[in-house]
Parts: C-alpha cells; sequence; structure tokens
C-alpha cells in the first residue's frame, strides 16, 4: 500500500486526489484548510466519488510515502507545518503548480533530492469545497530519474496522462509561454478577441517572445510555435471565455499568481540581461489594480 497525502484539495489536488482514489493500492489523505465529507469530480470519463480522509490540522498527520502539494503558488509557505508533520526520511514530495520555480519555492522545506516538480495540464475548476469539474483531459509531465518514474507510476491506474521527460524545463517554460499572456484578459476584465488589432497583438507578442527568450536562456528549447499559438489563443478568444486562473481570480477579487506566470519572466530576465518591458509594465499594472492589499503594505 503507498501512502499519500495532498495537501491543497482544490480544483487540482481534488481532482488528484479523486482519480488517485480509484487505485486500491494508493490511500489517499487529503490534508484542507476548508474541510468536506466527501469529494466529486465530474470529468471527461464521468463522476468520480471517493471518501478520502480529510486533515483539516497538521497535528493530525503522519509521516506518508508521497505527498501532493497542490496549493496556490503564493501559499507555500503555509504548507510548512503539514511538511513537517508528513515527512520522514523517505517521504518525496511533488509540486503540483503552476510557474517554473516548484525548487526554489519548496527547497528550504523539503531535501532536494526528494522534491519533484510537477507541470500539469488540466483545466480545472472548483464549484464549492470537494465539488470539481474537471473539463478536459489531463497532463502530467516530470523530470526523469528515480523519483520523477515512480511518479509517473502512482497514475497508472488514473484518467491522466503522466510522462517523465529528460528534458523537463522545456515543458515548465512551454506551459509559461501560454499562460504569461493570460495578463491582457486579467488587466482589463475583457476577451482578447474581441478587441484584437495590431497594436493588441504586439502586446501579446511582447509578452510571450520575452518569455520564450528568458526560458531559452534558462535552457529550455521553445519552438517558434509556440509563440504564435499563444498569440493565436489570444485572438481567438471568444467573449465572455476566461484565460486561465490569474483571469478567474481577479474576477472573484482573490489573489493572483502574478509573480509565478509574469513577475518570473521579468526577474529572471534580469538576471540573463535580457529586457521584459511588457511583462514589467502589465506587472506593475495589474498589481496596482488588482492586488489592493500590496499598496497597503
Ligand atoms: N485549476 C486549474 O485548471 C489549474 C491547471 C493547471 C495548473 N494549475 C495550478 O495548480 C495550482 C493549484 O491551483 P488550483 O486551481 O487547484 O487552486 P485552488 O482551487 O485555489 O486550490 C488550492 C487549494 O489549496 C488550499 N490551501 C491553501 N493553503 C493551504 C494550506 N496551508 N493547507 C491546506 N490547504 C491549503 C486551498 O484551501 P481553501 O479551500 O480554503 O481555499 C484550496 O483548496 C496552482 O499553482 C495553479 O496555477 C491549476
Amino acid at each position: 500500500m503507498i501512502h499519500l497525502a495532498i495537501v491543497g484539495p482544490g480544483a487540482i489536488g481534488g481532482t488528484l486526489a479523486a482519480w488517485l482514489g480509484q487505485d486500491p493500492e494508493i490511500d489517499v489523505s487529503v490534508c484542507a484548510r476548508t474541510p468536506f465529507e466527501d469529494l466529486v469530480v465530474e470529468t471527461p470519463h464521468g463522476m468520480l466519488k471517493t471518501r478520502p480522509k480529510v486533515l483539516v490540522d497538521a497535528d493530525q498527520a503522519d509521516p506518508v510515502d508521497w505527498v501532493l502539494i497542490a496549493t496556490k503558488t503564493y501559499s507555500a509557505e503555509t504548507t510548512r507545518p503539514w511538511l513537517e508533520r508528513l515527512c520522514g526520511p523517505q517521504t518525496r514530495v511533488a509540486i503540483v503548480q503552476n510557474g517554473v520555480e516548484h525548487v526554489r519555492l519548496f527547497e528550504h522545506l523539503v531535501p532536494r533530492d526528494r522534491l519533484v516538480p510537477v507541470m500539469i495540464n488540466l483545466p480545472a475548476s472548483r464549484t464549492a469545497p470537494g465539488r470539481i469539474v474537471q473539463s478536459r483531459d489531463g497532463i502530467i509531465a516530470v523530470p526523469s530519474g528515480r523519483n520523477g518514474e515512480d511518479f509517473v507510476r502512482l497514475f497508472a491506474k488514473t484518467g491522466i496522462e503522466a510522462k517523465a521527460h529528460d528534458d523537463f524545463v522545456s515543458q515548465l517554460w512551454i506551459k509559461l509561454c501560454g499562460n504569461c499572456v493570460a495578463i491582457v484578459p486579467a488587466l482589463t476584465l475583457r476577451a482578447t478577441g474581441p478587441v484584437w488589432n495590431a497594436d493588441m497583438e504586439a502586446i501579446v507578442r511582447g509578452l510571450a517572445e520575452e518569455c520564450a527568450a528568458v526560458g531559452r536562456a534558462e535552457g529550455a528549447d521553445i519552438p517558434a510555435s509556440v509563440v504564435e499559438n499563444a498569440i493565436a489563443n489570444m485572438r481567438n478568444m471568444a467573449e465572455g471565455a476566461i484565460s486561465g486562473s490569474i483571469h478567474a481570480d481577479r474576477l472573484a477579487g482573490s489573489p493572483m499568481e502574478v509573480d509565478t506566470r509574469n513577475g518570473v519572466i521579468v526577474r529572471l530576465g534580469e538576471k540573463h540581461g535580457i529586457a521584459t518591458p511588457m511583462n514589467r509594465m502589465l506587472v506593475t499594472l495589474l498589481n496596482a489594480a488588482g492586488q489592493p492589499w500590496l499598496a497597503k503594505t
């Protein structure tokens, strides 16, 4: 039996808990901030219903084989009490979050050789605690090596395609190129398709090209088609559509992963001497417009 705990059973954590809970060889617990009784996930393959063990206090937790962290990136530090209780000498910790800085955010909390960064491409949203809609099939990418291969095996009996990659860094940056452009609708609160013009395209292209340039400097292999696809997605974004969680979070008045998706491009651009004026400007504007608590500190 594999003992596994998921910290942060929101849209992603809840979906993973429901899929992994289908395997009788995996004992799934969830470590929640907001408790719930049962988990119901609508997936493209039908409804998954499970009753994982729900822990709400770190004192209830014991060491497990695997911890999956599925909080938003800005909650990383708040997972410390869970990690202190859930991690024994052999525990491996998978960080299932967006962005490219999984290791930086957790290496002071977990030994580097037991940390597994995870890229997940799986659209899901939570309608209530324990109630989630997974709208399309999901894929997971991890680095190759023993930890990555063992993590992939956890998903053998799920409807999620997990794969280990020699070139994991490219997987992270290719996803970021698609994600970083969603800062535009997050800022305007309007789909980009209906207001598309040459100036809008220049902004979106600037965001994606800066991301690709910084990613390449970080060692990622990013074909030009990745930038073109990111632009095409914004050009085709239909009126009323929501582009990613940053847009949804701003609409809901929730904190946003601005630093994870765009601030990081500015920071790492500085490190490599690459100018990122488009990301810098939109990060500044979105922080000023959408994160009022920043202005107070
Ligand atoms: N949703 C998607 O489609 C999607 C797709 C790909 C990648 N991602 C990435 O996956 C990550 C998770 O996103 P999400 O959409 O699943 O976010 P989410 O729905 O907001 O879920 C985050 C969960 O973490 C919980 N949480 C926060 N701090 C906690 C703590 N200290 N202890 C226990 N639970 C804690 C939250 O509790 P509450 O219930 O109290 O809020 C919430 O249930 C993000 O990095 C996101 O960018 C999301």
